[in-house]
């Protein structure tokens, strides 16, 4: 098994294969421990572009550039940030003063990740259920990024509650299993997102149905592809109703969160980063804070959130260079928001 990053020591005819499964622990830990968090700036070309036109901003490779340099470099992001997942597109651009962004991550406090899979397609003859691709290549990829300083990577499986059988968790499982076997390979914390999409009208209990069905065949995914749990980080939704249906308060959403989390989570996991999924920012980190006050947790939680924290950040700048520093002010602002919740 190829081991990229792993020590080989040789002692006479004996290899000792050193794995560097422990440094993947330690990582893991990184990401999700001491209320900081995870930043998701790893918007697809298509999806940033809309954002950014949304805004009225003209979509180009220069102003999605810009926005992503405008995020790492908001003053003091590692107080309350940890990591930051990166899309291929930044992974491989430079910010104006020509260092590239993984290395000016790590510079700035910040671990620099990578969204590896390619997107969802539908799953054929499943009413419409989605399936994520990016497989094909994928190890070569990992080396790539590894060389050039990825500590993790990130891949999201979609499901919704219409339309999640057994089969379509199934699929969408044995994919995030074998992702995150090939990440940890090269020596790169998979963090492993299966999202239950907070899309629609359906009350909370479906949300905890759908997302129980996900983590259980996930896990059992990841044990069957031999993934060291202990050197992952698990990216969930929280169990809400649908932002279509009335709202459940924070309290009652962060006990379906634990309940459904500790039934299907082994304790082995070291750290869990929520997802935002389109609540507002005040909501999420009442969730999180709701969450992280429970007693007796087995694992760390934080947030890896992506709109709660850029989405007033991006509207501040609006393109006018004379606008960083209040659009730096608003992802500060939040960032202190997610990170003092993951304190609770
Ligand atoms: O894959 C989803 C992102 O990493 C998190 O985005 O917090 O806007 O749902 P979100």
């Amino acid at each position: 098994m190829q081991r990229s990053g792993a020590d080989r020591i040789l002692l006479g005819m004996t290899t000792i294969v050193r794995t560097d499964r422990p440094a993947l622990t330690e990582t893991a830990l990184q990401m999700t421990s001491g209320g900081r968090g995870v930043l998701a700036a790893d918007e697809s070309i298509k999806t940033m572009s809309a954002r950014l036109e949304a805004e009225g901003i003209p979509a180009s490779d220069v102003t999605r550039r810009d926005y992503r340099e405008l995020l790492l470099t908001a003053d003091g992001l590692s107080e309350s940030v940890s990591g930051v997942i990166l899309a291929d597109e930044t992974f491989g651009q430079e910010l104006g003063d020509g260092r590239h962004f993984p290395i000016a991550a790590r510079e700035l406090g910040i671990l620099p990740g990578i969204k590896v899979d390619t997107g969802t397609t539908p799953l054929p003859g499943q009413d419409g259920a989605l399936i994520t691709e990016g497989l094909d290549g994928l190890g070569g990829r990992l080396a790539s990024y590894a060389d050039r300083g990825a500590a993790f990577a990130k891949w999201r499986a979609v499901f919704d509650v219409g339309t999640t059988t057994e089969y379509v968790a199934r699929a969408n499982a044995h994919a995030l299993a074998r992702y995150a076997a090939l990440c940890q390979e090269h020596g790169i914390v998979p963090i492993v997102e299966p999202e239950v999409l907070c899309t629609g009208d359906h009350p909370l209990a479906a949300s905890a149905e759908t997302t129980g069905l996900a983590l259980t065949t996930v896990f059992d995914e990841l044990d069957r592809a031999g993934v060291d749990l202990t050197g992952i980080v698990l990216k969930p939704n929280f169990v809400t109703p649908g932002l279509n249906a009335p709202k459940a308060s924070a309290h009652d959403i962060a006990a379906a969160t634990f309940e459904v989390l500790v039934d299907t989570v082994p304790a082995a996991v070291p750290g869990i980063a929520f997802l935002s999924g389109g609540h507002p920012t005040e909501d999420v980190c009442a969730f999180l804070k709701e969450l992280s006050a429970v007693p007796n947790r087995p694992w760390n939680v934080t947030f890896s959130f992506g709109r709660a924290l850029v989405s007033s950040a991006l509207r501040a700048w609006g393109g006018d260079a004379d606008s960083i520093a209040a659009a730096q002010r608003e992802l500060r602002e939040n960032c202190r928001q997610a990170a003092a919740a993951a304190l609770g």
